[in-house]
C-alpha cells in the first residue's frame, strides 16, 4: 500500500520533471534583422499603416453587455409572443396566416403572422398597428374584420403584454434592420 503510492508519487514527479525538461518550441525562422539597414516596406503596405496600428481592443467592458441586453429582451418578446400566440391564431389566423383559409396576399401584405417576427409591411411597428386594430390605444377596434372588438379580456391582455415586449425590444435595439417609423413612412403610398 505504503510502496504503492510511492510509486504513483514518484511517476507524478518524474512526469513532471520530465514535461519540465522537454526543449522549448523551436524559435521560428525569422531573417536576421541588421540594425543599420531600414526595413524595407512592403509595397502592398499602404505607407499610413507605419507608425499606428489598428483601434486598440475595447477596455474591459463596463455596465451590462449590450449583446446580453439585446439577448434578454428578444427572449422576454419571444415569451410574450408565445404567450400570445393562440390568440393572434384563433381571432387572426385565417386571414393573416399562411394556408388560413381566408388569407390572400393582400391581407398577408398587411400583416403576416406565419412566421415570428411577424411579416408585412407593418412589421417596425407592428406593436402599435396591432394595439390600434384592437382598440388596446382606445381607438375603435377594426379587427378582426367583421368581428371588431371580440379580443377582449385575459386574450386582449396577452396581446398587449406581447405589443409591450415588442417595443421594448425595439427600444433597445434588438430588432436593429427592421424598418422603423420613419423608414416605413418613406415613399409609402399604400391605401387603406
Ligand atoms: C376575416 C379576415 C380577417 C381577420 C380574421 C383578421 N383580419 Fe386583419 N385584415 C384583414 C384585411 C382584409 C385587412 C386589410 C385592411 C382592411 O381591409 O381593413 C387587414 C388588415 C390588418 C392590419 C393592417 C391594418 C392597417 O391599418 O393597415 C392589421 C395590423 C391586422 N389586420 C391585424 C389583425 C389582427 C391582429 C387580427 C386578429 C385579432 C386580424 N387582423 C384578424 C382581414 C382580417
Amino acid at each position: 500500500m505504503t510502496r504503492h503510492l510511492i510509486v504513483v508519487a514518484f511517476a507524478t514527479f518524474a512526469l513532471a520533471a520530465c514535461g519540465s525538461k522537454s526543449p522549448p518550441a523551436a524559435p521560428p525562422t525569422t531573417p536576421p534583422v541588421t540594425d543599420d539597414e531600414p526595413v524595407e516596406t512592403p509595397d502592398a503596405m499602404p505607407a499610413d499603416h507605419s507608425g499606428h496600428t489598428m483601434a486598440p481592443p475595447d477596455a474591459a467592458p463596463t455596465g451590462p453587455d449590450p449583446t446580453q441586453v439585446k439577448t434578454d429582451l428578444l427572449a422576454a418578446e419571444t415569451a410574450a409572443y408565445n404567450n400570445a400566440k393562440p390568440v393572434f391564431e384563433k381571432y387572426c389566423g385565417s386571414c393573416h396566416q399562411k394556408g388560413g383559409k381566408s388569407a390572400t396576399a393582400k391581407k398577408m401584405g398587411h400583416f403576416d403572422m406565419t412566421a415570428y417576427p411577424f411579416g408585412g409591411h407593418h412589421v417596425g411597428e407592428m406593436s402599435a398597428t396591432v394595439r390600434k386594430v384592437l382598440g388596446i390605444d382606445g381607438s375603435k377596434p377594426t379587427m378582426p374584420k367583421g368581428k371588431p372588438g371580440s379580443v377582449k379580456g385575459d386574450d386582449l391582455a396577452l396581446i398587449a403584454a406581447w405589443a409591450d415586449a415588442f417595443d421594448a425590444s425595439m427600444a433597445g435595439g434588438a430588432h436593429e434592420g427592421m424598418p422603423g417609423h420613419e423608414e416605413h413612412q418613406d415613399g409609402h403610398d399604400h391605401k387603406h
